[in-house]
């Protein structure tokens, strides 16, 4: 007899996007705004490697962290599986030009990327909404793209996050909140130490205070 897989506790990816979709249209503020915190964090640490560069954001939202990157000379390529996310990007009046949004998910931006050829690729807030196999596939392609030397730049929830436990649960750390929508990933140490291990050299971590956050820098060698 052969044995059935478990079935994904993730939706598919068209249905992770309307899910998206349907938040950002019920809250027109979402992810507008200062850049973010983690932003503040790791961009010096770009700026320390590139002065100038080539840089995809997977997950920009409508672009907060991007436009700031943009701003001082870096050319962005935002992605969001978000068709809302991504119209409000375009359609604000302070994108510069070298600023490029496309709607997209994570996973086809990166195979669509020619290899060796990013500085940077940045994800803020992002791995969590990933199923196993999708999140694996990330990071081999986030090796592809980037030459070495480049940096992959990520923010994930932590574990000690108190909404973790909130809610089904659906894996070993993942958990669905509200009935009928996708579940959500925290992370411990051993979880984003194996994710470097998969190609890359740890260059800084943080875990800032009262987040629940973990900030990762990673190389590729
Ligand atoms: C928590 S928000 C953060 C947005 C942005 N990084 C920021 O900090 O302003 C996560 C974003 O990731 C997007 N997202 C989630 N899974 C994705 C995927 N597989 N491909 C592309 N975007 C995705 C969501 O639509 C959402 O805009």
């Amino acid at each position: 007899m052969t044995a059935v897989p478990p079935r994904s506790p993730w939706p598919a990816v068209a249905e992770r996007a309307a899910a998206a979709d349907r938040i950002y249209e019920g809250d027109p503020d979402r992810f507008e705004g200062p850049p973010s915190r983690f932003s503040d964090w790791a961009y010096p640490l770009i700026r320390s490697r590139f002065h100038l560069g080539q840089i995809l954001e997977l997950g920009s939202g409508p672009g907060r962290d991007a436009r700031r990157l943009a701003n001082v000379g870096y050319v962005v390529t935002a992605v969001d599986h978000s068709a809302t996310a991504i119209a409000r990007g375009r359609a604000a009046a302070d994108t510069p030009p070298q600023l490029r949004f496309r709607r997209t998910d994570a996973l086809t931006a990166l195979r669509d990327t020619l290899t060796d050829s990013l500085d940077v690729v940045y994800a803020h807030a992002v791995y969590m909404m990933l199923p196993d196999d999708e999140l694996r596939a990330v990071f081999e392609q986030v090796r592809r793209v980037l030459h070495p030397g480049g940096l992959h730049l990520w923010a994930v929830r932590s574990t000690t996050d108190p909404i973790a436990g909130q809610g089904e649960l659906v894996a070993p750390d993942v958990w669905r909140r509200t009935p009928g929508t996708p579940p959500y990933r925290y992370f411990r140490r051993e979880s984003i130490d194996a994710l470097t291990a998969l190609g890359f050299e740890r260059v800084a971590t943080e875990f800032p205070s009262g987040l629940h956050f973990w900030y990762i820098a990673d190389r590729r060698p």
